[in-house]
């Protein structure tokens, strides 16, 4: 069995391929067909596999997670945004400071890595281009980050057996527990409707002694539309899912926080 097959899970059950439960009968088949179309993408979101679209009112998400679904949105993170960042809100150099962070990190021989809340995948087409790593997942709930991520891939070179792309809810990961050696989730706490749900999930699917790099805006940054938190809370963020204190680095550069943890 690939290894893809022991790592995508059911977002509902939780289990991969061979172990979905008689009880998840509703969705068995829908996550088995879905799981066929790799390495195209997959729609892995719990209302997708529930098919509940319309009446799972509680699935509603904040308008800091909808507006990433606009089209308009991928176009700025490909060709506005980054030679801002570039000046220093996203460190100085930007994506290509942050992209030795994370390798440095991750270190040599990083894994599986998973790009959770990719957007147009900014580091994970970054990651496959190094082929470090064993495989990487690109997973974000926006299908038109997703889509931009499809096109740049091709511009790129990459194929879709180096990064698997699937829709998903940070809070309902579809991936196995204990699975993933590595994750990256860039500039994206502040767009979740609730970060300790997402990075409870995030700890839930490392592998023991696995590395979460995560990056987010700080207040004074306000929280309007974002979500922006004190480098206080993000620590108690990160104790609150699971990590161990010790086992969790912060630093702030301006109005930007790195995080470094590892379970
Ligand atoms: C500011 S963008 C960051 C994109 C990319 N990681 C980067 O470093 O530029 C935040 C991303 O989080 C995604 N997102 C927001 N809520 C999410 C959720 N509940 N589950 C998965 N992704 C989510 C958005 O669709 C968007 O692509």
């Amino acid at each position: 069995m690939s290894i893809l097959q022991e790592v995508i899970a059911c977002p509902v059950c939780r289990k991969p391929k061979a172990e979905v439960p008689q009880r998840c009968d509703a969705c068995i088949d829908y996550f088995k067909n879905e799981l066929a179309k790799i390495p195209s993408l997959m729609d892995l979101t719990p209302e997708a596999v529930l098919g509940t679209v319309e009446e799972n009112k509680d699935n509603t998400k904040p308008l800091r997670t909808e507006l990433f679904r606009f089209p308009i949105i991928p176009f700025l993170y490909e060709h506005i945004f980054p030679p801002i960042w570039a000046l220093g809100l996203r460190n100085l150099g930007g994506i290509d400071t942050e992209f030795g962070l994370v390798t440095d990190f991750f270190g040599q021989n990083p894994g599986i890595v998973a790009d959770v809340s990719c957007g147009t995948g900014i580091m994970a087409r970054r990651l496959a281009l190094s082929g470090k790593c064993k495989h990487i997942i690109a997973l974000d709930y926006s299908e038109s980050m997703l889509a931009q991520l499809q096109q740049e891939m091709k511009l790129d070179g990459i194929s879709l057996s180096q990064i698997t792309i699937i829709r998903a809810d940070v809070e309902a990961l579809p991936l196995v527990s204990n699975s993933i050696d590595a994750i990256y989730a860039g500039a994206a706490m502040h767009c979740w409707k609730d970060a300790v749900e997402g990075i409870r999930n995030i700890y839930r699917v490392l592998l023991p002694g696995g590395k979460l790099f995560a990056t987010t805006f700080l207040k004074p940054f306000p929280s309007i539309v974002f979500r922006f938190f004190s480098l206080q809370e993000l620590q108690d963020i990160m104790l609150a899912a699971g990590f161990k204190k010790d086992n969790v680095q912060l630093e702030a550069r301006g109005l930007y926080a790195t995080i470094w943890c590892i379970k």
